[in-house]
């Protein structure tokens, strides 16, 4: 049957990988697994508008709305995206649609919406889908939806539940899959659950190499293979650190994580670097900073300049205040985002 028209609304939070994916094949399919934190604040909010066609289009109908305004920069991606889950959603081509999306974050803020994005377009379409067919159960639902997402963009399959997840197979965890995200499966430390990340806006340009090549320069990097066994190896390693609340080790791994990504950059061939001066005042500012007060405040980067600055619950009071008198001062116009770990996507 035929949906007469209607609208839903999907909120999807970004996300930050503690394990980073860089490395990937056709059809999205990561070369290592990675986990990442669910965030709360940084999200897509997005509204999916359809109407039914009289007779079902070749190319999928759609126009897309940025905080109110047709914006067609997003258009080559959402086309491809629409093309990529045409398959696992065969009704889209008998519906016409207005997608209208708004960013919790600043444009321009460096922050990548491609993940919160994604996730919550993605959500939306299976909702539709769910109208269509309403005996899908709910795990159907989640599972095809992170699925479906990973077709947009890889990280966003990390993006619908939270507060930790898992894409990508890995032998010692059951259940973990190539095509989708899974709900981190083993135990998790209350610390890790109420964790904080402010984002450190160093540089709100765009990068000059996307992740899209970056990926790409994987395929003939002389380091990659060992790479993706690190990056194995530290999931693994992360499984007692995060069941036990361990900071110290979790430090180590994460850190390691986020330098090993660039390092990937840095060694490719085009090499590349998205780390840009100020992005290393920060890191040793808090090396310095955690060595003098003990407080274990860490770092991860996403594949950009910006400084994802990581720590506890108990301490965001005084590590607040640290950031607004000492690290400010490295962000483009002194910005910066305070987030935390949260719940995943919700219908709005
Ligand atoms: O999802 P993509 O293709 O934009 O790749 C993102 C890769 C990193 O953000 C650098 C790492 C990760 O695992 O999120």
């Amino acid at each position: 049957h035929k949906l007469p028209g209607g609208v839903y609304k999907w909120k999807a939070p970004s996300n930050i990988a503690l394990v980073k994916y860089w490395g990937k094949r056709p059809p999205q399919i990561p070369a290592n697994p990675s986990i990442s934190l669910t965030l709360d604040h940084c999200a897509t909010r997005t509204e999916l508008h359809y109407e039914p066609l009289e007779s079902a289009s070749e190319d999928c109908q759609f126009e897309i709305f940025l905080d109110g305004v047709a914006n067609d920069s997003f258009r080559p991606k959402i086309a491809t995206f629409l093309e990529r889950i045409a398959p696992y959603l065969p009704f889209t081509r008998h519906y016409k649609y207005r997608i209208e999306t708004s960013n919790s974050f600043p444009h321009s803020s460096g922050i990548a919406s491609s993940a919160s994005g994604m996730a919550a377009l993605s959500l939306c379409f299976l909702s539709l889908e769910r109208e269509l067919f309403p005996e899908m159960d709910e795990s159907y639902f989640l599972r095809k939806a992170s699925f479906l997402s990973r077709l947009g963009s890889g990280s966003a399959s990390r993006s619908t539940e939270g507060p930790l997840m898992q894409w990508g197979y890995h032998k010692e965890v059951a259940g973990s899959s190539d095509l989708y995200a899974i709900k981190y499966p083993f135990p998790i430390h209350e610390i890790f659950r109420n964790f904080h990340d402010t984002i450190l806006l160093v540089d709100k340009g765009s990068k000059q190499v996307s992740s899209t090549v970056g990926h790409q320069l994987m395929h003939d990097h002389p380091f990659a293979e060992n790479r993706f066994l690190q990056a194995e190896r530290n999931l693994e390693k992360l499984q007692p650190v995060l069941a036990d609340g361990d900071l110290e080790r979790f430090i180590a791994i994460v850190e390691s994580e986020a330098l090993a990504l660039h390092a990937m950059m840095m060694t490719s061939s085009p090499y590349f670097m998205l780390m840009k001066p100020n992005t290393l005042e920060i890191l040793n500012k808090i090396w310095a900073y955690r060595q003098e007060t003990r407080r274990p405040v860490c770092f991860t980067l996403d594949a950009g300049a910006n400084v994802h600055l990581l720590y506890p619950d108990h301490i965001a009071g005084e590590v607040q205040q640290w950031i607004k008198s000492e690290l400010a001062d490295f962000c483009e116009n002194g910005q910066y985002i305070h987030d935390r770990v949260g719940a995943g996507a919700t219908s709005i």
